[in-house]
């Protein structure tokens, strides 16, 4: 099974973020259902190590928080972007929290990318090379602001790769402390 963990956004600002104009060429949005937060990307995980997984993430006590947007940005960089995401603030409890998640995942011993934690919610993806819309895009929005929203959970999704894009499946929710 094909697996991630993330926050889930509210509606109102999965709809605020699919409301972003992007006119651009060769630039495609995830889907407004789909925008979250991803803590950690497992890929391929075995039905065992998915069970050790559940019980490990379900041991997790960490704090409910907020979180606040705070602009637009791209990776890898600017010269040739291929994914266009929504930064947050950064917030020690969402550090903690992505932290003990991945000593949970390691603990199952499921390997993860080396790729250190950076906190973004992709909006779009680039299969072109950007034009001067895009940087205009970037330049209009470098201060984004969207209202605060409190994260009292975090969710194990399943992925499943699919012609028209992938799907993801909520599996399990894991409560934070209130
Ligand atoms: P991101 O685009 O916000 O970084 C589910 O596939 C999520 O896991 C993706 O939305 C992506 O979040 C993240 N992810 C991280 N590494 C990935 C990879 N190698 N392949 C697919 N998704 C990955």
């Amino acid at each position: 099974m094909r697996i991630f963990i993330a926050i889930e956004l509210p509606d109102e600002l999965k709809r605020a973020l699919g409301s972003l104009r992007l006119d651009m060429p060769g630039i495609r949005r995830v889907p407004v259902g789909q925008l979250h937060l991803t803590l950690a990307f497992l890929g391929e995980v075995e039905e065992a190590a998915l069970e050790c997984l559940i019980r490990a993430l379900a041991n997790i006590r960490a704090p409910a928080f907020t979180l606040c947007f705070s602009g637009t940005g791209c990776f890898p960089d600017r010269r040739r972007p291929r994914v266009l995401w929504a930064g947050l603030e950064p917030h020690p409890d969402l550090k903690r929290l992505a932290d003990s998640v991945r000593s949970a995942v390691n603990y199952c011993g499921i390997p993860l990318e080396e790729r250190p934690f950076s906190p973004h919610i992709t909006v779009a993806r680039l299969k072109l090379p950007s034009g001067p819309e895009f940087d205009s895009f970037l330049e209009q929005h470098k201060k984004l602001k969207l209202p605060p929203f409190s994260v009292r959970e975090f969710i194990l999704f399943q992925s499943c790769l699919a012609p028209q894009g992938a799907l993801h499946t909520p599996l399990r929710s894991f409560s934070l402390m209130q």
